[in-house]
């Protein structure tokens, strides 16, 4: 990393005065909280121990050493710190010369050899796709693009909620009081429908919910008539699933519903009663987790299978089938107990990969302040969500640009991308409450801001003849100047390539506490580097050589920023 290794250069100068290793005073050195400071600060204090000195006196002997380090300007002694202000032009054509070069920054080789399976998205058939299901969906695909980027394998998962109790009660309901016709017109609106007025007719009239037990259990013992209606189920909804994904550009390597594991069921509990872990507890089995934790539901007394039954028996698959090496379910929070008991189980019957299971909890969107549920049927789906972001992202484009081509690609790129944006620059565990106007302003912390930047400097570089027109180019389209003009870097140009320099730490970073918004927000940070470095620093009416490495930055932003939005699964496109 850029700035590690400046500390490094830096320190090898205080090697033999100090006596002690550059890396270990490398890892003293930190950026200060005031930048008219410096760029960089070395602290003396944990120095005076062993060298037996005053901090002030140590800082300002080591000041004298850096008379000879290329990369520093000044340095200075203020109080106990060393004070240092790095040489910009050298840091800057550094700084370009490292994010073309070093193959290290975009990706790595971390995590070569192992393999992460990431359960996302993993809606519920019969129901319509939430918005809640938006966040499992773009933090599960950014944190999979991430881990690419370390040369992890991924599978990705669509763990989809076809089994289970739901189902029994619309099949009920459908049979009780729905209608081919209506259904078939409208099947996820209507088939929701039925959900809801099951509910609400089951708290008047309870044998409702025994006689959906019942249909359940049928449907576990493979009673035709109603897998039948069941197929149908899965069928109009995965038709239904399939537009939205193509609408967000989410890929999976499997679809694996919950249904999927029926028959590797019985080996878990068999498994279970063999290791001694199964009890009897008013008449269904569960496995007791201790003090801490209820017990763990593993089949009702009726023999019918239950919600963590199924995800035992997917966590082994995962982890034999798979390989895995690390089993991520991006998830909501509300059920962080059920993960805590389902690798609690896994714990107990002896699997060490339950070290390696992490529950990725996020909050709740709301929209307009309200959670939403589908059993009282206050649902928001997304796919109208996404139309509605199109449709303005669409108007607003015809009042910027009205003459530019693909104005429909591009409204596509822009609204579903302001949506996504708009979900991953929040930390996944704070909860969002979701505007439609806040998420599309092109001026504010936002997905379009991101790509308007990017098709920005697109534009200059077109206009500098150096890009092709056309969709975005990957890989550098400028050569780096040779030489650089004295005083070339004034304050945002300076701050820009102090930014662009953050990418590669982020990405890493982004990865080791899987968290997504971390780049989005150093999308927003170049974003915002660049603005101002394209108010103060005219690029196209400058000349020579000043005119080079701002053409040289330019495009270190296009390429950083491109990167950075693949990685969170958003398009770039090269004209706005
Ligand atoms: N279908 C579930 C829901 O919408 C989420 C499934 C999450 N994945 C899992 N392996 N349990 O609540």
């Amino acid at each position: 990393m850029v700035l590690q290794r400046y500390k490094l250069q830096i320190a090898s100068h205080f090697v033999a005065q100090t006596g002690w290793t550059a890396e270990e005073l490398a890892n003293l050195m930190e950026v200060p909280p005031d930048r008219t400071l410096g760029d960089l600060a070395l602290p003396c204090f944990k120095l005076a121990k062993t060298m037996r000195l005053a901090p002030p006196v140590i800082a300002q002997a080591l000041a004298q050493d850096l008379q000879t380090c290329t990369i520093v300007h000044h340095a200075e002694a203020t109080g106990g710190y060393l004070n240092v202000r790095l040489t910009r032009e050298t840091v800057t054509t550094d700084t370009l010369v490292h994010l073309r070069s070093d193959d290290t920054v975009f990706q790595d080789a971390r995590g070569a050899g192992q393999t992460v399976a990431i359960d996302l998205s993993s809606p519920n058939i019969a129901k319509p796709f939430s918005m809640g299901h938006l966040r499992s969906t773009v933090i599960g695909t950014a944190l999979a693009n991430l881990f690419e980027t370390s040369g992890y394998k991924t599978v990705r998962i669509n763990h989809l909620g076809d089994w289970g109790t739901q189902f029994g009660k619309i099949i009920v309901a459908y049979r009780t009081y729905g209608d081919e016709a209506t259904v078939s017109a409208n099947p996820i609106t209507e088939l929701n429908r039925l959900y809801v007025q099951f509910h609400e007719e089951a708290n008047e009239r309870p044998e409702l919910d025994d006689a959906a037990r019942a249909a359940f259990k049928r449907l576990e013992d493979g009673n035709e008539e109603d897998l039948t209606l069941w197929r149908y189920m899965i069928d109009v909804s995965m038709k239904e699933f399939e537009k939205t994904y193509r609408l967000l550009g989410t890929k999976f390597d499997y679809n694996l519903g919950e249904s999927f594991y029926n028959d590797k069921m019985d080996a878990v509990v068999d498994e279970l009663r063999e290791k001694g872990l199964l009890e009897e507890s008013d008449g269904a089995e569960v496995v007791q987790l201790g003090e801490t934790m209820p017990p763990c539901l593993i089949r009702r007394s009726d023999g019918a299978t239950l919600y963590p039954t199924r995800d035992l028996a997917a966590a082994l698959y995962r982890a034999r089938h798979f390989h895995a090496d690390h089993l991520l379910y991006v998830v909501g929070g509300e059920q962080r107990l059920h993960f805590q008991q389902v690798f609690a189980v896994l714990r107990k019957m002896g699997y060490t990969f339950a070290d390696a299971c992490e529950h990725i909890a996020f909050g709740l969107m709301r929209m307009g302040g309200k959670k939403m549920s589908t059993r009282k049927g206050q649902i928001v789906r997304l796919q109208e969500v996404l139309d509605e972001a199109i449709t303005r992202a669409r108007a607003i484009i015809e009042e910027k640009n009205p003459h530019l081509q693909n104005a429909d690609a591009v409204a596509r790129a822009v609204g579903v991308g302001a949506v996504i944006f708009n979900d991953l620059k929040t930390y996944r565990l704070h909860d969002i409450d979701f505007t439609m106007d806040t998420a599309l302003a092109f001026d504010g912390e936002t997905g379009p801001y991101v790509q308007y930047a990017h098709a920005r400097t697109c534009s200059i570089l077109r206009k500098a003849g150096v890009l092709q027109a056309g969709p975005s180019v990957e890989g550098w389209v400028t050569s780096l100047p040779n030489t650089h003009a004295e005083d070339a870097v004034d304050d945002a140009t300076w701050y820009l390539t102090l930014t662009l320099q953050g990418i590669e730490a982020i990405r890493v970073r982004a990865i080791e506490e899987r968290d997504p918004s971390l780049v989005a927000k150093h999308a927003l940070d170049i974003a915002q580097a660049f603005n101002r470095f394209y108010h103060d620093c005219p690029i196209l009416t400058s000349d020579g050589e000043l005119k080079a490495m701002r053409l040289a930055l330019t495009d270190a932003v296009r390429v950083a920023l491109l990167h950075a939005m693949t990685w969170l699964g958003i398009e770039a496109p090269s004209e706005i």
